[in-house]
């Protein structure tokens, strides 16, 4: 890897629109017009390099979820290898071995219980995919009014609306309100914030936990 040189000068949209080096106008639906954004070329394990050869480092891996870096061989090898042989096989009809040996991989490193998986794009289609199959499994045992999902305030899961609803953050959630299906928020495990100093650690996870209990107890009472 090359010497990281992090005080190169950047490579931003508005810089490049001044050297006529693309279009004035951006035709990207980008999430805050107003920020003249950094024109990213390349990455090479934990950093991203913009036009100007400039690195930033890549500390939480985009929003935080992603650890394989950016450019590592054996996954650009992987990956090669894979698209040269087949590159998609709709789920209603095939199974590949990709899948399977994945699949098979996961459930022996999962705990006991946990033997079968259900592959998706991100993590909001992950929610979206565990609220619905925890409804339908109520609905398949002859207890369809379960219909509420709890979770605590704070809480990120995604940004599709099954997501949003489950998802404690109460600003990304406000505007879409009427959209929503219904859920309960209690508070967050955040001891930092919410421990009162006389309260210790033992007594404040009970109050949680019990928070929990009672909010389970108060749906099961009005369904
Ligand atoms: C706990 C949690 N759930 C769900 C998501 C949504 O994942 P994605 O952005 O891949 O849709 C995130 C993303 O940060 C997350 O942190």
């Amino acid at each position: 890897m090359k010497e990281v040189d992090f005080d190169r000068p950047g490579a931003s949209m508005g810089q490049l629109k001044e050297r006529n080096e693309i279009p004035v106008e951006t035709h990207v639906f980008h999430r805050y017009p107003a920020i003249d954004m950094p024109m990213v070329v390349g990455g090479v394990g934990p950093y991203l390099i913009d036009e100007n050869g400039k690195r930033y480092l890549d500390a939480s891996s985009g929003a935080a979820v992603s650890c394989l870096g950016h450019n590592h061989p054996a996954v650009i090898d992987a990956l090669k290898k894979q698209l040269e042989q087949l590159a998609f096989a709709h789920t209603s009809f095939f199974t590949s071995r990709p899948a399977e040996e994945l699949a098979g991989f996961l459930a022996r490193s999962a705990p006991g219980g946990l033997d079968h998986c259900y592959f998706l794009s991100s993590g909001s289609e992950a929610i979206e995919a565990a609220l619905k199959l925890a409804r339908q499994y109520y609905v398949e045992k002859g207890e369809p009014k379960r219909s509420v999902v709890i979770s605590r305030l704070q809480s990120y899961h995604g940004n599709t609306l099954g997501a949003l609803a489950a998802g404690g953050n109460l600003w990304r959630r406000e505007q879409f309100g009427p959209l929503l299906t219904k859920a309960v928020h209690i508070s967050p495990c955040y001891p930092y914030r919410d421990k009162p100093s006389d309260e210790t650690e033992e007594e404040y996870g009970h109050r949680i936990a019990d928070e929990l209990e009672t909010a389970i107890l108060d749906q099961a009472r009005r369904t």
